[in-house]
């Protein structure tokens, strides 16, 4: 989800609209009040759709958009300002999507190299080294292609053999710290040293494979910490990388399925054995942008988590507890509530498997490849998990018991931001309880409410908590989806016009995107193909509103695969182009039916207006209808 998609989910454009002084009244299944932008009183022709997220003005503006067009209207701002107060106001945080400078990006290739050549420097090591090489193929079980394909390396005892090796290839000590294989002293920074002294290497790499720092493990079982990482440098960052997505990707798109282990080993383990789709967090908590970031390859997540941390232990500790403890270093940690919360907000599916008889994953495939593709096939949805591991192994009679677990998992099925998944985990507790479900929705509910979609809640209301809406429009994914295409080629969109135009339609305009991000990034595509002094995507880079540049390196993401020239590609496009203004032009009629009936109630001074749109709409509705005909003919010749 982009961040504007994120902002819109979580901000009801009926309580924006209301904050705003238009009282809004109930219709069917949308709002009407009176218009803020012009001065007509006498019929309410400004039309809210909640489920969109939208606005239109029937009346005099003729015109409509979603929240940041509202906002850039009424106070008069710019998409950027709008986007700015919208973002504070849904607790989004938003991220400077700065430029790459070429000079940072500059320091940032050499940075990579340094690393690269890294790489090389730990490998000879690590195949001058019996001991390692041995714990290696005997202890770990890996083979020598798989050492090879995953880079692993050693890095030598001693205080400054990297130093010595690096600086004498022309690599300053700057670079070196800048990498993160240097560490200088805190107390004297004449003290410079080798990070990682006597550890087995693990080149770790972003999803496109960049080179961004390494993971290194102990070999001396004494030694502390177990794992020490790069530390955190512009190109490490490990809240936002999951080490094997570079290789997993793929995979991940194949199966439509990713999943999530607890450790470097693990991954590398589950890929020799043929399970290609597994990445793992390092050390710490899984973010919401790691879970972003799998999104754009999957939405069927499950994580695979190690017997301790899926286990009574963790789960008992308590839900509170396990956020408290998140940040710490070297721990997974089960959250089950922020996983739900994710989740929720992700539109993803997220499981949970937890491994038998104390095994951490890359045992479980050592002992019986097949088993993990049971284990996988098995996983359960996080409420489902943790009603499982408390129940397990306790007395379900005892009202005590009862009353314990039903403190625990209530506030999770609450928190939910969907009624049916809601009754059936409610059920399901029930069930499992041996109570009246009704009982169940007295138990205390501890912890902040979240508030849910749906029907507009009266008035502020807020509790703290950030309201989590579940449903994004479809309309705002199909936009977003074919203007990915776009983005990607937009010489696309002359032969778009031109299919557009044989089939006696408009060609493509702003209007035709309900959202504002969308129009924005639309323009600046459409202009990109009318000039010819630059390639049409550098045009489109060099020319993006700064604010719109998370979107289009999502957009970007999400189109990948598809290909510009594929003759089906663009059919596709154009039926989805033409459902998209079916969809609007159905709305608009059946508003203006409404507004027409109301109005004839009221003496019918704007009737005559109304009904010429409507005739309008309708004949567009034809036109679009008779395309949509043609163009399915077509594609069955
Ligand atoms: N980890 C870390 N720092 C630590 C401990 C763990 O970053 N001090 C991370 C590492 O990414 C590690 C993962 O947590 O791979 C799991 O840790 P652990 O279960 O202790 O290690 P294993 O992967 O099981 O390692 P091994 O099988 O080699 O013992
Ligand atoms: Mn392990």
């Amino acid at each position: 989800m982009s961040t504007t998609e994120e902002i819109k989910s979580k901000i009801d454009i009926v309580d924006l609209v209301s904050e705003a002084g238009v009282k809004l009244r109930h219709a069917g299944r949308n709002y009407t009040g009176f218009c803020p932008f012009h001065d007509n009183k006498h019929t309410p022709a400004f039309v809210v759709w909640p489920e969109t997220g939208t606005w239109r003005c029937f009346g005099q503006c003729n015109e409509g958009g979603d929240i940041f067009k509202f906002v850039m209207k009424r106070e008069g701002v710019d998409f950027k300002e709008a986007l700015q107060k919208l973002a504070l106001r849904a607790g989004v945080e938003l991220k400077e999507y700065q430029r790459e400078k070429p000079e940072t990006r500059e320091a940032y290739d050499h940075l990579r190299k340094l690393l690269e050549d890294a790489i090389i420097f730990y490998r000879s090591h690590l195949f001058n080294n019996k001991d390692i090489l041995a714990y290696l193929r005997e202890k770990r079980g890996l083979t020598d292609a798989t050492i090879e394909t995953f880079g692993l390396g050693y890095a030598p005892n001693g205080w400054d053999n990297a130093l010595k090796h690096f600086t004498q290839r022309g690599y300053s000590e700057q670079d070196l710290i800048d990498a993160g294989l240097l560490t200088v002293r805190e107390e004297d920074a004449t003290r410079i040293y080798d990070k990682f002294r006597h550890r087995i290497m693990i080149p770790i790499r972003d999803e496109q494979g960049r080179m961004s720092g390494f993971g290194a493990r102990i070999v001396d079982p004494n030694d502390i910490p177990k794992f020490l990482n790069s530390p955190e440098t512009p190109i490490f960052s490990k809240g936002r990388l999951l080490y094997g997505l570079d290789r997993a990707r793929k995979p991940i798109r194949a199966a439509d399925q990713a999943v999530i282990v607890e450790g470097y080993l693990d991954v590398i383990a589950l890929h020799q054995a043929g399970y290609e789709n597994v990445v793992s967090p390092m050390g710490t908590a899984l973010t919401e942008d790691q879970l972003r970031l799998l999104k754009k390859f999957t939405r069927r997540i499950v994580l695979a988590l190690d017997p301790d941390t899926a286990g009574q232990k963790a789960v008992l500790r308590g839900l509170d507890a396990a956020r408290a403890a998140m940040d710490r270093e070297g721990e997974f940690n089960f959250d089950a509530r922020g996983l739900l919360r994710n989740e929720a907000r992700l539109q993803a599916d997220l499981r949970v498997a937890s491994m038998p008889d104390d095994l951490d994953p890359d045992e479980i495939v050592a002992r019986d490849k097949s088993e993990w593709k049971r284990l996988i096939e098995n996983a359960k949805p996080v409420v489902t998990h943790v009603m499982d591991t408390l129940a397990a192994g306790q007395n379900l009679n005892d009202p005590k018991v009862k009353n314990q677990i039903a403190s625990q998992v209530v506030p999770l099925i609450e928190d939910l931001p969907n009624a049916l998944e809601r009754d059936t985990y409610r059920q399901q507790l029930a069930r499992m309880l041996r109570v009246d479900e009704r009982a169940l929705i007295g138990t205390q509910v501890q912890g902040p409410r979240v508030r849910r979609a749906g029907p507009r809640t009266t008035g502020k209301g807020r509790d703290g908590a950030s309201p989590v809406v579940a449903v994004v429009s479809p309309t705002l994914k199909v936009e977003a989806y074919c203007l990915g295409i776009l983005y990607r080629s937009p010489e696309l969109l002359y032969r778009l016009d031109r299919k557009l135009q044989e089939f006696g339609l408009n060609a493509l305009a702003i209007d035709d995107f309900e959202y504002t991000d969308h129009q924005l990034l639309f323009r600046t595509i459409r202009s990109s193909v009318e000039q010819d002094e630059k390639d049409h995507h550098h045009y489109v880079a060099a020319h993006l509103p700064e604010s719109l540049e998370g979107l289009s390196k999502e957009l970007l993401d999400q189109t990948e695969k598809l290909d510009p020239l594929d003759e089906r590609l663009l059919e596709e496009l154009l039926a989805r182009f033409i459902d998209l203004r079916r969809v609007v032009a159905q709305a608009n009629v059946g508003q203006l039916r409404f507004l027409q009936e109301e109005e004839q109630q009221q003496g019918g001074v704007n009737l005559k207006q109304y009904q010429e749109q409507a005739v309008q709409f309708t004949r567009l509705l034809q036109s679009l209808d008779q395309a949509k005909r043609k163009l399915s003919l077509k594609r069955q010749v």
